[in-house]
């Protein structure tokens, strides 16, 4: 059977930049930057993303080409009879459990592009528009709803298949992003008192630095490239042979780190502005952009532009963990593209309807007094994304070998590449340590 792969080399990239840019950039880093303390989590987020990224997103990028096969058959392929597939099936597990959250916030963009359309937040006060945010919240199943279409609009790209579902939606819509989120820049930093906002996010209180904000930065860096349960072994393994690994694991990282940057110059300036807490978590998207599109010209059209745009950078994403979860079906379990969609499409909609509904006040539905949804978004970012890339760089490293890394960045001898030495050195040493301590400093 041949498999279906990218058709080009801008196809991979855009593939690879739209399952990392996505909810992770736009509304999950500006959460994280404020509960963090501002500019210290930027500092040690950025710091993190220079030093690890590459290098584990390649380490994924590597194992998925050479086995050619989803995360689990990768595992079993290049180390058989071994308890390596275990990562690969813990990856499997993470997309559910991403998905289950992830698909609530993407339905909110639904709700948010009908309200745009509607002209819903014409003249609103802030007040208004945060109670309006928390009163959907707690029309529990209306956020169901329109999490079940999201879900079953990424299982109709993905049933389509990778060439022409994936590539084609990503590839023309990322830039339209990145340009829509200058134009809000702009807007924001000439708001009155936006100065306050770029000083939070720019200029870092390093006395703020402790385990908690380490760890909650690699949480985020992992979460927001998509890196550490299997999305990019899943991508690598429809990479071709000639395509270059390197420069593709650099440019998506380069990407979706300009992306998340961007929006927090776009958020905290307009939050400062508006008076919303850089600590609001959900409020701080949902509610400050409203109030942006409130006050500038055309602020209609860009604002139902920017919702629809949210959505679908949301679409990219979950399309890959949709992806992670049937590639797995269809090679282990052997079902078809077609049931493998609608399994894995149910399976998230089972576990994203106790998500929905924990954010609901008065739900019950919590762990160890988290709700649900906090609960799911903890465990994967916070524990799973470190545990799975530490594994990946391991196995890479100590397992597969310095002949193998370099026959893979180099295509076989074809590349020439005078860093590949320095990279592996990180791979097989300074990453595992690295993720190992903050891992372990952060928890204990
Ligand atoms: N990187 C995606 C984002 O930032 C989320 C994601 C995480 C997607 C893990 C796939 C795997 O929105």
């Amino acid at each position: 059977m041949s498999r279906d792969g990218f058709g080009s080399k801008l196809g991979i990239i855009a593939a690879a930049a739209g399952s990392a840019v996505g909810l992770g950039n736009i509304y999950r880093f500006p959460c994280e930057v404020g509960n963090n303390g501002g500019g210290a989590f930027l500092a040690v987020y950025l710091l993190i993303v220079l030093c690890l990224g590459v290098p584990v997103m390649l380490s994924e990028f590597i194992i998925g080409r050479r086995a050619q096969k989803n995360p689990v058959g990768a595992f079993k392929l290049l180390k058989p009879r071994s308890g390596w597939p275990v990562i690969g099936y813990m990856g499997v597990i993470c997309a559910f459990i991403i998905m289950a959250f992830y698909s609530t916030v993407a339905g909110w963009t639904l709700e948010y592009i009908v309200k745009a359309v509607g002209n819903d937040f014409q003249g609103k006060e802030l007040a208004v528009i945060e109670q309006e945010f928390s009163d959907f919240h707690n029309q529990g199943w209306r956020n169901v709803l329109w999490q079940f279409v999201f879900i079953f609009l990424t299982g109709f790209v993905v049933f389509k298949g990778v060439a022409d579902g994936i590539e084609k939606y990503a590839k023309i819509l990322m830039p339209l992003l990145v340009i829509i989120l200058l134009v809000l820049g702009v807007r924001a930093v000439t708001l009155p008192g936006a100065r306050e906002g770029l000083s939070f996010l720019f200029h870092p209180d390093f006395s703020k630095i402790n385990g908690s904000v380490v760890i909650s930065a690699l949480g985020q860096a992992f979460f927001s490239l998509s890196m550490g349960m299997g999305v990019l072994i899943t991508y690598g393994s429809y990479i071709k042979k000639d395509d270059n690994l390197t420069s593709t694991a650099i440019s998506v990282t380069l990407a979706d780190t300009l992306i998340a940057v961007l929006a927090g110059v776009v958020i905290f300036p307009a939050a400062f502005s508006f008076g919303v807490q850089p600590t609001a978590g959900m409020g701080l998207v949902f509610s400050t952009l409203p109030m942006i599109f409130n006050q500038m010209a055309g602020g209609y059209f860009f604002c139902i532009i920017f919702f629809v745009l949210l959505a679908v950078a949301a679409l990219t994403s979950t399309i890959s963990l949709l992806e992670v979860i049937v590639a797995f079906f269809v090679e282990e379990w052997h079902l078809s593209r077609r049931w493998a969609t609608v399994l894995a499409s149910l399976g998230c909609m089972a576990l994203g309807v106790f998500a929905s509904l924990s954010l609901k006040s008065g739900s019950g539905l919590t762990i160890g007094g988290m709700s649900f949804f906090d609960r799911l978004d903890m465990v994967s970012a916070k524990i799973l994304l470190p545990i799975g890339a530490l594994f990946i760089v391991i196995f890479v490293g100590w397992i597969m070998g310095k002949k193998t890394f370099n026959e893979e960045i180099t295509n076989e001898g074809k590349l020439k590449l005078s860093v590949k030495g320095a990279i592996y050195f990180i791979i097989k040493y300074l990453a595992p340590i690295a993720i190992a301590i903050i891992f372990i400093k952060g928890f204990f």
